[in-house]
């Protein structure tokens, strides 16, 4: 059957239309800081033979490297031995290197300072390894799904504060020469059948929500793209004309590489035809079947794959290396060992402890040198059989600081909440009591006659090939592992100043919790790395007043999100409606709003004001396609500013959201959406002004029927406000 017939075919039974075909990959265009970099690497392409072409587009194969991924060394060109390696939280089967907070942390302190920063740290300990390019930051899982097992390796269930995260990391990492790889591409949602499964996805939620954060990923010139497992409308997301072509390279205008997650490519021409640039790890997980190599050779010479698209791969993979400026003597050998951590453990305590978000607190917090405290839990402890003892993090046992998989690092050291609760209570004079189980037996003496009883609790959830405690991957529900709501009835039954502290990987229902008498406190941990026990101190004993604000909503039924892990195909049929966008739309009060976080102090919010620098033209961004789209969807076309006060009696930071409604003339969107956040910190007594900047993409919705971003006419809603539901000043911005 020809392609067209077999198209036709595969449209009909996916009930799916197909665009028009993309291929050949669209060349990069215009003059950019990419122009220099492509130059160079044209005039390298030049002096290579197809041989040295096919050897730097195609791994060495799993496990014949010091990397996750490598190719061989062309000595005419100069060119390394590259190394890939993972992952989005700092270097993979390192023994020197920092454990950072998982990107859902870093999304959760809305500081972008902290996660810029935490972006360069990442980028120095890629360097200081060898390591060209590094395989991070994640935005796809995006975190539709609650149970999505790798949702904790992205920023936010939310695109915009995913793509301002994606931005300032990929900035950070490439701000020391290191190779940046956004991933995973795309709507890779779920664990459960990744590698068969096809994700089918309309083309405005496919623009709103998924590839938004991809768009600012490509602005910020990151170097790679990772294709994802999965399929998308039943094509491989590794050899999709569509997503792979017609989004980030012609649309998106990527200059850089798309490297296929490892073993996600399926076929020698369908990759290399429609834009798969380089193969990854080189053969499957046993060392065979090779694709591309000697295949991909044979597929040239036979006229299947054309000369030039070999050359475009090459051109774009040569051309990250020069823009990150690889080429330059003295990058540092490869050695995943290398002991590269630095300060940068001020970055991961700083991020854990701005992290975290404090949901319920009567006044119990933050401690005073009370005489007696109990600390309860097995996640109290690190892990006693030893803090890196299950291999990719695939256990829960002790305490908790990421989830595992690919994306999970070992532990330098790791500070348990019980390591720095005893240091904190020797200095206080506190007697300390531990209960170091998830066991009700025993428990109540333990507690009884404390000042107050603090509850360790976990969830915990990560990359499908391995299942923990029954969960595989995703999580099977989002109740606390190991009995957590028995464990705090018990604690609260025999201590009526209880404190629970969470630790997860992304929400839990908390019903039961919250209906117990004598839970008086409830911190949310997130993931904090090796600093949790100091993160945890900081905020308990009010070191720092907590500033985290949830990036996603905690429900009060796992029903309510509308959204499950699905067996079969999974066709995006709530749309646009993930998290708040769903909760608002359908009227479902969430038990925690997105955004939402308390502290230790109050702020109040004033002087809403909006400004356009000229009057903002209706209809569709018109400017040349630069690296993120056309080029003035970029442009700030308003500002927002407003006045945000602390008139309470200790220093705190607020993190102030912008909320954007579509006018009465765009087609039916989400309620609300986030356009704008600032983080400020404010002494008692101080203010301080908010600003929002507005692009244009921020005011614009996807146009399915002009393939375009159009700013619709009307009136749009400005809400700015501590959460998406506690709205504090509301306004309008004219069209
Ligand atoms: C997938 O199919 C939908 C429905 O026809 C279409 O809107 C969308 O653009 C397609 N996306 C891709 C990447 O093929
Ligand atoms: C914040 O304001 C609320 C309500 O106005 C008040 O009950 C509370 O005590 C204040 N908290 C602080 C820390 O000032």
């Amino acid at each position: 059957m020809g392609f067209a017939a077999l198209a036709l075919l595969v449209a009909a039974v996916l009930q799916v239309t197909w665009a028009e075909p993309v291929c050949p990959a669209p060349r990069p265009t215009g003059t950019t800081v990419w122009t220099a970099a492509h130059s160079s690497a044209a005039a390298a392409v030049a002096r290579m033979s197809q041989q040295d072409k096919i050897t730097i587009v195609t791994g060495t194969g799993w496990e014949r490297g010091p990397c996750v991924g490598n190719t061989a060394p062309i000595s005419s060109i100069n060119y390394p031995e590259l190394c890939l390696h993972d992952g989005p939280l700092g270097i993979r089967f390192g023994t020197g290197s920092t454990a950072f907070t998982p990107a859902i942390q870093a999304g959760s302190t809305w500081d972008v300072e902290l996660i810029r920063q935490r972006g360069e740290y990442l980028g120095a300990e890629a360097r200081g390894c060898g390591i060209h390019v590094l395989l991070g930051p994640v935005a796809g899982a995006l975190g539709k799904i609650p149970h999505g097992g790798r949702n904790w390796e992205g920023f936010a269930a939310d695109p915009y504060l995913s793509g301002i995260a994606m931005s300032e990391t990929i900035d950070g990492i490439q701000s020391v020469g290191v190779q940046a790889c956004a991933k995973h591409y795309i709507v890779n949602e779920q664990e459960l059948n990744r590698e068969t499964m096809s994700s089918n996805v309309d083309d405005r939620t496919m623009h709103e929500l998924y590839l938004w954060p991809f768009a600012d990923a490509v602005h910020a010139n990151v170097a790679s793209v990772m294709c994802s497992y999965n399929k998308i409308n039943g094509s491989w997301a590794c050899e999709n004309d569509m997503a792979q072509n017609g989004l980030l390279k012609k649309e998106l205008g990527f200059q850089g590489f798309i490297v296929s997650d490892w073993n996600a490519q399926h076929t020698t021409t369908g990759s290399a035809n429609y834009g798969m640039d380089m193969t990854m790890p080189g053969t499957d997980f046993s060392g065979g079947n090779v694709l591309w190599g000697p295949q991909l050779n044979a597929a040239i010479n036979n006229n299947q794959v054309s000369r030039a698209r070999l050359d475009d791969m090459a051109k774009r993979i040569l051309a990250s290396w020069y823009l990150l400026g690889q080429d330059a003597p003295g990058y540092p050998p490869i050695n995943i060992r290398a002991n590269v951590q630095g300060n940068h453990k001020e970055n991961v305590r700083a991020v854990a402890r701005d992290g975290t978000v404090l949901l319920k607190n009567d006044g119990i917090l933050p401690l005073s040198r009370p005489a007696k405290l109990a600390l309860v839990g097995s996640a109290a402890v690190v892990d006693p059989q030893g803090m890196n003892s299950c291999v990719d993090k695939g256990c829960n046992r002790g305490a908790l600081g990421m989830g595992w998989g690919s994306g999970s690092v070992n532990y330098p050291y790791f500070v348990a909440p019980y390591d720095a609760l005893r240091a904190r209570a020797q200095a206080d004079g506190t007697t300390l009591s531990l209960h170091s189980s998830d066991s009700t037996g025993g428990v109540a003496n333990a507690v009884s006659g404390a000042d107050a009883a603090i509850v360790v609790i976990t969830a915990d959830s990560g990359e499908g090939y391995i299942t923990v405690e029954g969960h595989p991957g995703d999580r099977l529900h989002l109740d606390p592992w190991h009995n957590g709501n028995q464990l705090v009835q018990a604690v609260a039954a025999a201590n009526k100043n209880t404190i629970v502290v969470v630790h997860s990987v992304g929400p839990v229902i908390l019903e039961t919790i919250l209906a117990t008498p004598g839970v008086r406190a409830v911190v949310w941990g997130g993931l904090p790395s090796q600093e949790n026990g100091n993160a945890l101190v900081d905020i308990l004993y009010g070191l720092v007043s907590p500033s985290g604000k949830l990036v996603y909503t905690i429900a009060k039924r796992p029903e309510d999100y509308g959204t499950v892990v699905v067996r079969g195909d999974d066709n995006f049929g709530e749309g646009l409606y993930i998290d708040y966008r769903h909760f608002d739309n359908a009227g479902i009060e969430p038990r925690f709003e997105f955004g939402f976080g308390l502290s230790y102090t109050n702020f109040t919010y004033s002087s809403l004001r909006t400004t356009t620098p000229s009057a903002i033209p209706s209809g569709p961004a018109r400017g040349p396609t630069l690296p993120g789209g056309p080029s003035d969807l970029w442009d700030t076309v308003a500002t927002v500013t407003a006045t945000i006060t602390n008139t309470g009696a200790v220093a705190g930071a607020e993190v102030a959201q912008l909320y954007l409604t579509l006018p009465a003339s765009a087609p039916a969107a989400p309620p609300k959406q986030l356009r704008g956040f600032a983080k400020l910190k404010l002494e008692p007594g101080a203010s301080g002004t908010a600003t929002f900047k507005l692009r244009r993409r921020d005011l614009s919705y996807w146009d399915v029927g002009r393939q375009q971003w159009v700013v619709p006419a009307g009136t749009f809603g400005v809400r700015v406000g501590a959460s998406s539901r506690d709205i504090r000043l509301t306004g309008s911005l004219q069209v």
